[in-house]
């Protein structure tokens, strides 16, 4: 699918594009927020509540909390049994896949109670689920948060529960202009034209910023974006002078009440040069030089999604954009995400 395919959705639909039932993965946690093993807890995903627990042996699950049986909230004094999640009520069982198991009565009917739980996709210390939308639409593509280079491990935080939605979030990365006024970059410019194909938007762009970091008095940044569907964004960010590569993953997911929770996440490219860096950065170890890195990089990209979110959180979505010079292809990024809440062709 190329861009000038993609349905130009009629007037007043666009704001709708950010509804909690757009296709995609997004993010039900990480590893910080898992329960335990043999643990289960009550969260909100999508507008919805679930039942989270991990398994003895490690395995997720997110089941729908209210049993089939006869309507015990399973998060309430459920039980981790085994694979199973076991209601506290009468005791029937329910597997990962949400599978009546086994009756705690030998019951026969059990296997009739099958519950639908979402797919569940595990990458390293983020879980996500499939959303299937209002049109049940299935999974058909993988989130990606993997790149080339020897990154360290993820460094997280989140904002939970703001009134934000992932399409007012996504729209932030296709948008040069604000970089300017409200990141304090220079001169946003695309480096390829913005690519759109089926669940993903790409696009790279640079910017200059102002200020000393190690010897230099600017940094000319490159930020390479995948945004994929309106759950995940992966961005790979280099700066020049320092030949230091980071990653981020921005993940927004509705919870419950028009609001939803905002991830985000940091590594760094273990291949940067110390010397880059600043000029006594070679006395520190590598490794804990690294670390440094990382906790600068991570702390500068938590300030500036920090500086969004007041705007996000108190933004109309539903005044239609106006072009100005110098906007980022936030047109197209909106034909994009309103094409999503469509089934694949
Ligand atoms: S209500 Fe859950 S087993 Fe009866
Ligand atoms: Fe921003």
């Amino acid at each position: 699918m190329t861009s000038n395919v993609l349905p130009i959705p009629a007037p007043g639909t666009i704001a709708h594009a950010c509804n909690p039932t757009t296709p995609g993965w997004f993010a039900v946690a990480s590893r910080s927020e898992w329960p335990a093993a043999g643990q289960v807890k009550s969260i909100h995903w999508m507008g919805r509540r679930w039942a989270f627990f991990q398994t003895e042996r490690g395995q997720l699950g997110l089941l729908p909390p209210t049993c089939p049986h006869m309507g015990a909230d399973m998060t309430v004094r459920g039980k981790v049994v085994g694979d199973t999640l076991q209601c506290p009520f009468h005791g029937f069982q329910f597997d990962a896949s949400g599978a009546c198991r086994k009756a705690g009565n030998s019951n026969p009917a059990c296997g009739t109670w099958n519950m639908e739980a979402p797919l569940l996709h595990r990458d390293g210390d983020v879980l996500f689920a499939w959303n299937e939308g209002h049109n049940g639409t299935k999974a058909h593509w993988t989130p990606v948060t993997a790149a080339a280079g020897d990154w360290t491990p993820w460094t997280f935080h989140a904002w939970n529960d703001r009134t934000i939605t992932p399409f007012n979030v996504a729209e932030n990365g296709v948008d040069l202009l604000h970089f300017s006024e409200l990141h304090g970059f220079h001169d946003a410019r695309m480096e390829a034209p913005p690519k759109v194909q089926q669940h993903l938007m790409k696009l790279s762009y640079s910017a200059y910023r102002k200020g000393r970091i190690g010897r230099h008095a600017g940094v000319h940044v490159t930020f390479d974006i995948q945004q994929q569907g309106l759950g995940l964004a992966l961005v790979v960010t280099t700066v020049q002078e320092l030949g230091l590569r980071s990653r981020h993953l921005i993940m927004t997911t509705p919870t419950v009440d028009g609001r939803s929770t905002l991830r985000v996440a940091s590594s760094v490219d273990r291949a940067f040069r110390a010397r880059n860096v600043h000029a006594l950065a070679t006395l520190v170890p590598k490794r804990l030089l690294t670390q440094l890195v990382q906790a600068a990089v991570h702390k500068g990209f938590t300030q500036e999604v920090a500086e969004d979110l007041p705007i996000w959180e108190n933004r109309d979505m539903s005044v239609t954009p106006k072009p100005a010079a110098g906007d980022g292809p936030v047109m197209l990024y909106r034909k994009w995400a309103a094409a999503l809440n469509q089934p694949p062709s």
